[in-house]
């Protein structure tokens, strides 16, 4: 198995939202700055929800002024309705991410709306996008369990994700939110997406709230998908989804991929400086396996990938 993958890293963004300790902006930039010299390409930066809500990510548009443009490089955002958009516009962006979740309740708790209203909100956000040429990412959350609702339909979240393609959308992410999936029910729920979307358009996002994240990312690249979200030291989490701890790893993806002989052009010790740098800032150790292997109290000083 060696199709190309992208990787889409999400830990200045999903990792950080969820933080108890807010890290500033300039450690964002930082931060980001460490993840892009590892060889990332797509570095999700921040989002430009309500700091009344998302505390964590206030400040999102100075960390979009601090990075440099770079060829290559992209920098997407959150946006969740038209004030963010117009405000990560004036910081600059060029690529945004909607999200709509395939469960009422949670769309409700998230973004204190209905599925059709986070529709409704989107249109003029998309309207802007095409009028700045700025590239629109959906996310589809509770793709495979809802925290209020329990199991979700997946014609819900086929339905969802064929709606964002439909409205403009380059690529939709299929988010376990609260990390309730097993490998063999999210390969048949992106089979079900795939039937509504074309599945080169479609990333998967896994979090590793139950230790599922790889064996679900492994199921879902034999089903052929090629772009994956991640975040570095398994930061993440989602403030409105109780029970979600964070993403799946980017160094523990990282390491599966090199196994299977998948180039991705990200270092592994670069990224695992980036991973030492933010765990140093938020004042605890990462959570991932592949760095406690090699860079822990264990593994210290062990040379092997
Ligand atoms: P609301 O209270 O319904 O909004 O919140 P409102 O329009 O009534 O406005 C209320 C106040 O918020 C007003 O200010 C607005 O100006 C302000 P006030 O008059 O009270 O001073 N406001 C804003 N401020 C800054 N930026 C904005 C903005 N919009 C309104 N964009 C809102 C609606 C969407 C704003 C709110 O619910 C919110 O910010 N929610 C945050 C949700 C969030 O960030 N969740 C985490 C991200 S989603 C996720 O993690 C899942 C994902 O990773 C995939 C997966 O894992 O499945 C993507
Ligand atoms: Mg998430």
């Amino acid at each position: 198995m060696a199709t190309p993958v992208r990787i889409v890293e999400v830990g200045p963004r999903d990792g950080l939202q969820n933080e108890p300790r807010t890290v500033t902006p300039a450690q964002r930039v930082a931060l980001v700055e460490a993840l892009v010299a590892s060889g990332l390409t797509t570095v999700e930066a921040g989002s430009f929800v309500s700091p009344k809500w998302v505390p964590q990510m206030a400040g999102s548009d100075a960390v979009l002024r601090g990075l440099p443009a770079r060829d290559g490089i992209r920098y997407p955002v959150l946006v969740p309705n038209l004030k963010g958009m117009e405000a990560a516009v004036a910081a600059g962006a060029r690529e945004v991410a909607l999200f709509v979740a395939a469960s009422e309740s949670f769309s409700r708790r998230n973004i204190n709306c209905s599925i059709g209203e986070s529709f409704e909100r989107a249109l003029p956000v998309m309207e802007m996008a095409k009028a700045h040429g700025i590239v629109v990412r959906g996310y589809v959350s509770c793709v495979l369990g809802c925290p209020y609702e329990g199991e979700v339909a997946l014609p819900a979240v086929a339905s969802v994700a064929e709606r964002l393609v439909g409205i403009g959308c380059s690529e939709v992410s299929l988010g376990d939110t609260i990390g309730v999936g097993t490998p063999a029910r999210a390969r048949r729920m992106v089979e079900a997406v795939a039937k509504a979307v074309p599945i080169d358009r479609l990333a998967i996002h896994f979090h590793d709230t139950r230790g599922q994240a790889l064996a679900n990312v492994l199921a879902c690249l034999e089903a052929g998908i090629s772009v994956i979200d991640s975040a570095a030291g398994g930061l993440g989490g989602c403030p409105y989804a109780a029970g979600a701890s964070g993403n799946l790893a980017t160094e523990d993806l990282l390491y599966m991929l090199d196994g299977l002989g998948v180039d991705t052009g990200v270092d592994l010790d670069r990224l695992l400086d980036a991973v030492a740098f933010i765990a140093h800032g938020l004042g605890r150790p990462p959570r991932s396996k592949v760095y406690a292997a090699l860079r822990g109290d264990r593994g210290e000083g062990q040379s092997g990938r």
